[in-house]
């Protein structure tokens, strides 16, 4: 009898404690929590703020658009789009979200990281080559690369928080989805993030972490601020 209840209280205590693992933005605490459009408020919470229910309409859960590409920056090699809680305020505490990304042939989607979400891509069209760093317990200076080739309906996952891309290998434009759980995924590219930080990363610093000239550093500053 005791034995049993040991074991059923490590079952519970085991799942208690491993269970924020499986949701990353805060569990709603109420039915539905659309999103205040007031880019003037002073309050800050970990999402946004609710309007109340009663002015809640089915817009507010509805976004339209990814039937067509987003417009891609000049020389940005492709397009995305996102739908998240800035533009569907339904969102707002339900931790997910999605995305349509239109990339030029041999272009590339790259380094960076969601802080906040795992990314789950599915290819609609063209050929893409996709990838993501898990750094390697043994030798945390060392990663190993996943990757795959993936082709009209091919699923591929990056887990959250790893360094990962995505390139067009094909001689025609990708289209892909991408699913965040969060509502608001949060991008980090790495090239820029280090080379175009505002103020920028001191020179010696620079120099030092990537092994490289001060030439060579203030060419990377030009080509990532
Ligand atoms: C995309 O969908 C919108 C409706 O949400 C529609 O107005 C538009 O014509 C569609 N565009 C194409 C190219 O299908
Ligand atoms: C929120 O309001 C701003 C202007 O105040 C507007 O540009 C934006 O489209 C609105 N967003 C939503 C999701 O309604």
């Amino acid at each position: 009898m005791s034995m049993w209840w040991f074991v059923t209280t490590l079952v519970i205590t085991v799942f208690i404690s491993n269970s924020p693992v499986y949701a990353y933005d805060n569990n709603p605490l109420q039915d539905i929590c659309v999103a205040v459009n007031d880019s003037h408020t002073s309050v800050f919470v970990n999402g946004k703020i609710c309007k109340n229910p009663k002015f809640a309409t089915a817009n507010d859960f509805f976004a339209s658009g990814l039937n067509v590409s987003g417009i891609a920056a000049p020389g940005a090699g492709g397009a995305a789009k996102f739908v998240d809680v800035n533009n569907m305020p339904g969102l707002n505490t339900l931790g997910i979200s999605i995305g349509r990304v239109d990339l030029e042939p041999q272009r590339l989607v790259p380094f960076h990281t969601h802080p906040r979400a795992t990314e789950l891509i599915t290819v609609l069209d063209g050929i893409l080559y996709a990838g993501f760093l898990v750094p390697d317990p043994a030798n945390f200076f060392k990663s190993r690369l996943f990757s795959k080739i993936l082709y009209p309906g091919d699923v591929f996952v990056f887990p959250i928080g790893l360094i990962h891309f995505q390139f067009n290998v094909g001689n025609k434009k990708a289209t892909y989805l991408t699913a965040f759980n969060s509502q608001n995924p949060g991008f980090i590219f790495i090239p820029n993030s280090i080379f175009g930080s505002n103020p920028p990363i001191p020179d010696d610093v620079l120099t030092q972490g990537f092994q490289l000239s001060k030439t060579q550093i203030t060419e990377l500053r030009r080509k990532f601020s």
